[in-house]
């Protein structure tokens, strides 16, 4: 077994893609010469280059590869080397439709942009495994390569005919017959009967609304066709180079792959992370997915991409101030990542993404870009003999599955309001702004570790999950449960009574009359000034809660928002932000998980990886932090007591 740390070998990796076939190779020199000045080790070479390696079907050009990774080696940089398989050469659609995916509609998805691959077309992966074996065959031995990267942000769909047939296997795997498809399925509504394997279709484009577990399942199937995508061309290079990693980059919250099953198959899993520099919570979503990917590695992770400046995908691209890349890049570290990479090393001059920053951009050296990228390397030089491979602990586990989400955020369900991935971060706003070091957990997970484990929403729990979380909660941990959480089962049919009748007993709740969403901006109060707001629900109590917060006013007064039974919590409505905060950072004393530094001024983030303390600061006007005790601070080299100064997105790695 390979992990990160036969890549990083006690560094941080620091670097990015490089796509030297968009350059003239004086460039390259060039190039080399500005990753060495910045303290770049590490490149990701060939995400790209299907069309450049293979002209022409069968014919293989490798020569400007062969004197790329010399040069790497000769300037000692390292190489993830990627298989190209996410962009097939435009030969490959044009003699070979089949590997082409549709969209719902029907439509083909054409080349000339990217990712027009079909997953489930054995032309395209019989032709990925080719260039997959080649490229092992070549490079493997090379003394550059330090991991394996394959394909790109798996992310594609495919609705056609050879998709479909492969649908159908997956569910003959599944359920075995028919018959436990229809139950499954529940195809007695709406006339769906299915009498023969034959009909059986990808959910594509209809007149009303599809069936809920069909489209569930397809998501099901999506997920598990792309992952053998992956698993196919990475048991290629493992059977080359048994002695080195592999992963697939993910996407940050993507909801196309259960990433939890994924990072299963992975030996480094790896990101990419773009918040957006405007986005006042941007630090906190980059942490999000920071501690998810780091849960899913159980351990040190990679951030393979981000930007050092504007990306070119949102509606209006901004650039990243002065010191925020910095900041956001040590942050990364702080919550785990052995390694700190860009997409991409120098901002094209053509192609659609010319306008997405590089670490070195249109201004070249000179640019303040590439100023601050050479600083930031220097920092983690400095950093890495300390934080490199150092060890995370959190007293809290937040609950997140990808089925749930896909069963939940369908049409036809009470509230178009309610966006998952926006309910999943509001929770952990409320714990990161108290500075509580939060991990992500599957809901089948062990859970005894934790002090605290907290589900934002987790409407699909399997009877598996609905026992492991009263184990957790018998065993001596404390649970909050957020809204729609326990009502349906693993085919998404509801549960009797509309919540699982065990999770009712275990908050004291007898009866789940009625939801009661709430429309954008309007709030439900409750007692103590507790303002719900996107949902609320009418529970009768059993009876047996410890406490309870009651709404007020309106047509659930007096109704329970808030139970607690014991170590159980129910809540019914998402509270407003500082409301939930209170909640959870009370609720977390209560369980004894503790906050990293107490006290701290608002937007100084704290973080403690391995022996380091992490300060973050991400307001613009300088703060001073009071940190007991003296300690040396790794990036000014400078010892500190008792207090210290951060700056305007100013940072310190404070070491006992
Ligand atoms: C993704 C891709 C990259 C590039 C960036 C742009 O992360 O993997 O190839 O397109 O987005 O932000």
């Amino acid at each position: 077994m390979t992990s990160l740390s036969d890549a990083t070998r006690g560094r941080i990796l620091y670097g990015g893609d490089y796509n030297p076939e968009q350059w003239p190779e004086e460039t390259w020199h060039e190039d080399v010469r500005l990753m060495t000045e910045a303290g770049v080790n590490s490149v990701t070479l060939g995400v790209f280059s299907w069309s450049k390696l293979e002209p022409r079907p069968d014919e293989r050009d490798f020569g400007w590869l062969d004197r790329l990774m010399d040069l790497m080696h000769d300037h000692g940089i390292g190489v993830v080397l990627a298989t190209p398989t996410a962009s097939p050469p435009p030969w490959m659609g044009h003699l070979y439709p089949d590997t082409l995916p549709r969209d719902e509609d029907g439509r083909t998805e054409w080349w000339g942009g990217r990712q027009h691959f079909s997953h489930s077309s054995a032309t395209y992966r019989r032709r990925a495994a080719a260039i997959t074996e080649d490229l092992a065959a070549r490079y493997g031995a090379h003394p550059a390569l330090t991991l394996w990267h394959i394909n790109n942000e798996y992310c594609t769909y495919d609705w056609g005919d050879e998709a479909a047939a492969r649908f159908r296997d997956w569910l003959r795997h599944r359920y075995g017959t028919l018959d436990a498809l229809n139950t499954a399925w529940g195809t007695a509504f709406w006339s769906q009967g299915y009498g023969d394997w034959a009909e059986v279709l990808p959910p594509r484009h209809a007149h009303y609304l599809k069936n809920p577990t069909q489209v569930l399942d397809f998501k099901r199937f999506t997920s598990d066709m792309l992952l053998e995508c992956y698993t196919a061309e990475r048991d290629i290079v493992r059977r080359h180079t048994p002695h080195l990693p592999v992963t697939t980059n993910f996407m940050p919250l993507w909801a196309g792959q259960d990433a939890w099953r994924w990072a299963e198959e992975e030996d480094v899993v790896s990101v990419d992370l773009y918040p957006d520099p405007r986005d006042p919570f941007g630090a906190q979503s980059g942490a999000l997915v920071q501690d998810m990917t780091r849960s899913q590695a159980r351990g040190p992770w990679m951030l393979m991409e981000q930007a050092a400046g504007p990306v070119n995908w949102r509606g209006v691209n901004h650039p990243k101030p002065r010191g925020l890349n910095r900041l956001w890049s040590l942050q990364a570290v702080a919550r785990g990542a052995d390694a700190v990479c860009y997409f991409q090393w120098r901002q094209s001059r053509q192609g659609a993404e010319k306008f997405h920053s590089g670490m070195v951009g249109h201004a070249g050296a000179r640019g303040r870009t590439y100023q601050e990228v050479k600083q930031l390397g220097a920092d983690l030089a400095r950093i890495a003999p300390h934080a490199a491979g150092a060890p995370l602990r959190a007293d809290v586990a937040v609950l997140h599955d990808w089925h749930s989400w896909w069963a939940g955020d369908q049409e036809g369900r009470p509230s178009r309001a309610v966006d998952y991935p926006q309910v999943l971060g509001a929770w952990h706003r409320a714990l990161w702004q108290s500075r509580l070091t939060t991990d992500f957990a599957h809901p089948e997970h062990d859970l005894s570790g934790y002090r605290l484990v907290v589900v934002p929403q987790l409407y699909l729990l399997t009877d598996t999950a609905v026992d492991n979380l009263l184990a957790y909660v018998l065993g001596g941990g404390t649970l909050v449960c957020g809204f729609l959480t326990g009502v349906a089962d693993e085919d998404d049919r509801v549960r009797p009574g509309g919540m699982d009748a065990r999770l009712r007993e275990l908050f004291g709740i007898r009866t789940l009359h009625e939801w009661w969403p709430l429309e954008p901006g309007e709030t439900a109060a409750c007692e103590g000034g507790l303002r719900g707001t996107l949902w609320s629900e009418e529970l009768e109590p059993d009876g047996t809660a410890d406490e309870t917060v009651p709404y007020k006013g309106g047509e659930l007064d007096g109704l329970p928002a808030v139970l607690r039974k014991g170590r159980a919590w129910y809540v019914s409505t998402l509270p407003e932000p500082e409301a939930l905060r209170a909640l959870l950072a009370r609720v977390a004393a209560g369980a004894g998980a503790r906050p990293v530094l107490d006290g701290l001024p608002d937007g100084v983030e704290a973080v403690r990886r391995g022996e380091l303390l992490f300060l973050l600061n991400h307001g613009r006007e300088p703060v001073t932090v009071d940190v007991p005790g003296t300690r040396h601070d790794l990036l000014t080299e400078t010892a500190v007591t008792d207090r210290i100064t951060l700056g305007r997105y100013g940072v310190a790695v404070l070491k006992p």
